[in-house]
């Protein structure tokens, strides 16, 4: 049930001292495990504390919601704001119950299909999961599998709910023998906790009071063994990670931090720097809505001053001296796809990294966890429910902590730059040195420099458009017009670059990619150069353009969409490619069997089927005359 929520749901953010403790927990199986079941009867069977469910939520509603004295039941699904800040598409229902000891938020992902990105989403913030299966089966690869992503997204504990033991007539030797084969499988996965507790959902066996029917087991009921575990976690206790959601500038007299933390624990007097640029400052005060507070721990939302001002801003993080996470802009990280499009390596796509977010492609696929075997494959793409590992390189550095050490500051999503999609959930191993330890090398003749030399000033003319648009035709008369006016031009042209810098591409979506990337920094290296540029190339994909557009600054990019009918290019047919596209002879031919994503929104547009090129090419020069371009 999407977005769904239980009218019996309810959840609390935080845990106050004295007070019930909160259990998160993921449950993991198919409906024929008795998934739905167990569920079902979890909340039944503690209903009785419903009254006291009701009175924390209106002391939580007064403390934390947004309705004044009325209740929030914003609040109700707390897990689910966290997500939808992150902006994870939600496919799991929260659902809340209570005993005497704790209280209790259970994700009930569905188990169809889409499993591993529901399992992602749900066990986001779970402290626990439930791997549920059926005692007349055993474990079964899928029971490995959901250890296996269970362990991947940081969760530490485990309960083997060995169910349906009414039907294998309360074997004693049955359960044993699944609870060892379990504990064999999971071995690996490094849990903190691992139980195994027989149960019959559907009669109620040990699921909350022992059962009389397995005097032979002598643990806890499943409600006891979650009542008692005991998950801190050591975020607490970690050091202070702060990330920054805003800088609150009310007037000239206040300026504060706000954020939650996500680590550790912070008091007035305490030092801190801001992780990216190490600048330092203590704190002054932890203001909230009900006043200053004597110390802040990880999970509070508040609002930090400082007794000086720091030059940082949404997306930095405060942290503890001493102990600065790493800082950095290349990444191995484990990536679960849950894109409807398969991955593309080199494609620019949003990372969101607490309140951070930059650009990041992926740099190389190492490879694709085989979830059935954990054995890592050679691959090219993940596609949806995939898990890879992979190299990630971002547009700017960002400071992290290792998925292991921190689930907060060590994860993110990638988002699609054009549907806004959450195409991707990442945990972070560790940061990748290499590359850092390349410094950015200072000319004394730079691009100004150069530019002036010439008179004139550098931009990239970015023909896109289908073959046969005259995409080239164009570029060739605008560069001659260009050089007969004496200036210093270049032009790469689709065709010829491919032959030698991009001979080892082809034409599928990834190579199409790396394409676009390649010239894309090669113009960028003649811009530099101080040279007016032409790019003449299909560069069928608005993501890959846009990119060629953010390595350049401010004006320096000029998107000319060569614009002609599909039918027209075909027509026109120059090299014949679309009557053997046609005939099946080409695979992945633009226009044919492979998309063009027009611009939306180009800065000359060309109508290339009614007008000689001679007018198109005058255009584009009006452009750059009355842009300033050619003003030396
Ligand atoms: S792009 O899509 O990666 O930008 P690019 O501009 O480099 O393409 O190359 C396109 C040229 O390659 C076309 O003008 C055409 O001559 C040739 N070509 C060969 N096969 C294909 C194909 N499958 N799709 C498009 N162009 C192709």
């Amino acid at each position: 049930m999407a977005h769904g929520v239980a009218a019996e749901a309810a959840g609390a953010p935080v845990a106050h001292p004295g007070e019930k403790t909160l259990l998160r927990f993921l449950t993991c199986g198919s409906v024929d495990d008795g998934k739905s079941t167990l569920i079902g009867r979890l909340l039944h069977d503690t209903k009785r504390l419903f009254d006291d469910q009701l009175s924390a939520l209106e002391r939580d509603s007064r403390r934390y919601g947004t309705t004044g004295e009325t209740i929030d039941f914003a609040l109700l699904v707390d897990g689910l704001v966290a997500e939808r800040e992150q902006g994870i598409t939600i496919d799991v229902a929260y659902r809340y119950f209570a005993t005497d000891r704790r209280r209790f938020i259970v994700a009930d992902t569905p188990g169809h299909e889409q499993y591993t990105r529901n399992m992602a989403t749900g066990a986001s913030t779970a402290d626990l999961a439930i791997l549920l299966v059926d005692a007349s089966q055993g474990i079964l690869t899928q029971t490995r599998r959901h250890a296996y992503i269970v362990s991947l997204l940081g969760i530490r504990h485990v309960v083997l709910a060995v169910n349906k033991i009414d039907l294998v007539g309360f074997d004693r030797h049955r359960f044993n023998e699944i609870a060892l084969a379990f504990e064999e499988a999971v071995a690996p996965f490094g849990f903190r906790s691992v139980a195994a507790i027989p149960i019959s959902a559907r009669d109620g066996d040990n699921v909350i009071a022992p059962s009389p029917r397995t005097p032979w087991y002598d643990g806890p009921s499943l409600i006891g063994y979650l009542e008692e575990i005991d998950v801190t976690s050591e975020e607490a206790a970690q050091p202070l990670r702060f990330p920054v959601q805003w800088v609150n500038r009310p007037d000239a007299t206040f300026r504060g931090y706000a954020g939650t933390v996500a680590a550790g624990a912070l008091r007035p007097g305490d030092g801190v720097l801001v992780a990216r640029t190490g600048q330092a400052a203590h704190v002054v005060r932890i203001v909230t809505m009900d006043g200053d507070l004597p110390s802040a721990e990880a999970g509070a939302s508040v609002t930090l001053t400082l007794d000086r001002e720091l030059d940082a801003s949404r997306g930095d993080v405060l942290v503890a001296p001493g102990h600065r996470p790493e800082v950095s802009d290349q990444i191995a990280a484990h990536l679960i796809w849950m894109g409807e499009e398969p991955l593309l390596p080199g494609r620019s796509y949003l990372l969101k990294c607490g309140t951070r977010t930059v650009g990041a492609s992926v740099s190389e696929l190492k490879h694709h966890v085989d979830i059935e075997t954990f054995k890592p494959l050679a691959a090219k793409t993940l596609a949806l429910n995939d898990i890879g590992l992979v190299n990630l390189s971002l547009s700017e550095p960002i400071a992290f902590d290792p998925y292991e050490v921190n689930r907060t500051t060590g994860s993110f999503i990638l988002i699609d730059r054009f549907t806004n999609a959450t195409v991707a959930a990442g945990m972070i191993r560790f940061g990748l040195r290499r590359a850092t330890n390349i410094h950015w090398q200072a000319l004394d003749v730079d691009k100004r420099a150069r530019a002036d030399a010439k008179g004139q000033r550098p931009c990239i003319l970015w023909f896109t458009g289908l073959s046969g648009a005259g995409k080239s035709t164009v570029a060739n008369l605008v560069e001659k017009k260009l050089h007969l006016a004496g200036r210093h031009t270049y032009l790469l042209d689709g065709d010829n670059v491919r032959h030698g810098l991009n001979r080892d591409l082809g034409f599928t979506d990834a190579d199409r990619v790396e394409n676009i990337r390649r010239v894309g920094e090669a113009a960028k290296l003649f811009v530099d150069a101080g040279l007016i540029v032409l790019v003449s190339f299909i560069s069928p994909f608005r993501s890959e353009r846009d990119m060629a557009r953010d390595l350049v600054g401010r004006g320096e990019f000029v998107e000319i969409f060569v614009d002609v009918p599909l039918e027209v290019a075909e027509a026109r047919d120059p090299k014949g490619l679309y009557r053997k596209a046609r005939a099946g002879e080409i695979r992945n031919f633009t226009g044919i069997s492979s998309p063009y994503e027009a611009p939306l929104a180009p800065d000359i547009h060309l109508e290339a089927g009614s007008a000689e090129p001679e007018a198109l090419a005058d255009q584009v020069i009006a452009f750059l005359r009355d842009g300033g371009y050619l003003r030396s």
